[in-house]
């Protein structure tokens, strides 16, 4: 079984669904509020363990009562929580998230997420040594990113970076992730580019490999130097928030199959998961990926 660690961040996602987007100073009714769970960390755990994989999650909950309701949700998707403390007398983190047309727009407050530690990550290493990948995102401290690509190369194990939110981050970090996985909008603000130049040329500059999302158009990555575009699956779109997570778990469990099939594999899992409302509501089971791909041919 493909063993995956994640290090990142865990939130509970407070959604509205609404017709459109509210506007400064302004009230409009919604048309549905739901309590989820989320996080760019817990998500990409969920979306691994669904698609077949061993996973362990290093983070961290507040002690309120969402993190009773977060925990136990990734318990049931049998993730190793061994590593994801519980603070005394802090918040848990959480995501104010509107839905509408199926965009979304998200405040996060990272309340706990703050407090994921380097340390974590070390305590954590003897479980990153076995492990096939380890996915990490930018809600939590920069530095415990950083402590996470450092252990990856040492252990020899590869570390997909997710550069979400973004920040403009030192191109001698990047260069220890395998893959960094960035849309269009996130490169640029990594690198310090202009937002404006095309995207396959800051590809092309990066001081790593870059698998590029692009939403319903599918991927971009390379091979041999040059620019492959992996096509997306087309689906009618509930909520695409969680669809980048679930593209990133998919990348790291089918890896080892090779970074073609799995970023074809990934486009299929994430396409799948924006079906239902809410981050983790329509993440992909192996399965209902592989009926995808047989489908489309
Ligand atoms: O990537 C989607 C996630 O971003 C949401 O679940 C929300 O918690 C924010 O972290």
């Amino acid at each position: 079984m493909t063993r995956i660690v994640v290090v990142g961040s865990i939130n509970m996602d407070l959604v509205t669904q609404a017709s459109r987007f509210v506007g400064p100073g302004e009230t409009i009714l919604g048309e549905r509020f739901l309590t989820v769970p989320g996080g760019k960390g817990a998500n990409q755990a969920v979306a691994a363990a669904r698609l077949g994989a061993e996973v362990a999650l290093v983070g961290a909950t507040g002690d309120d009562a969402f993190a009773q309701q977060l925990r136990q949700g990734l318990a049931a998707e049998n993730i190793d929580l061994t590593h994801t403390v519980q603070l005394d007398d802090y918040a848990s983190g959480t995501a104010s998230i509107t839905v509408a047309g199926g965009e979304n727009q998200i405040i996060v407050v990272p309340a706990a997420n703050a407090r994921v530690t380097p340390a974590q990550v070390e305590q954590a290493q003897s479980l990153i040594a076995r492990a096939d990948a380890v996915l990490v995102q930018m809600e939590i401290p920069l530095e415990t990113v950083e402590a996470t690509l450092r252990v990856g190369q040492r252990l020899g194990v590869p570390v997909i970076l997710n550069p979400a939110p973004a920040q403009k981050l030192p191109a001698d970090w990047l260069k220890l992730a395998r893959y960094v996985t960035p849309n269009q909008h996130e490169l640029a603000i990594l690198l310090g580019a202009d937002p404006d130049e095309d995207f396959r040329t800051l590809m092309q500059h990066a001081p790593c490999p870059v698998v590029l999302t692009r939403g319903a158009e599918g991927a971009w990555y390379r091979e041999q130097g040059e620019p492959v575009h992996q096509s997306g699956f087309q689906v009618d779109v509930v909520d695409s928030t969680g669809a980048g997570d679930t593209f990133n778990a998919a990348l790291a469990v089918f890896l080892h199959e090779g970074v073609a099939t799995a970023v074809r594999k990934a486009c299929a899992a994430a396409a799948l998961s924006v079906g239902k409302l809410g981050a983790q509501g329509g993440m992909p089971q192996h399965d209902d990926v592989e009926k995808l791909l047989a489908r489309t041919g």
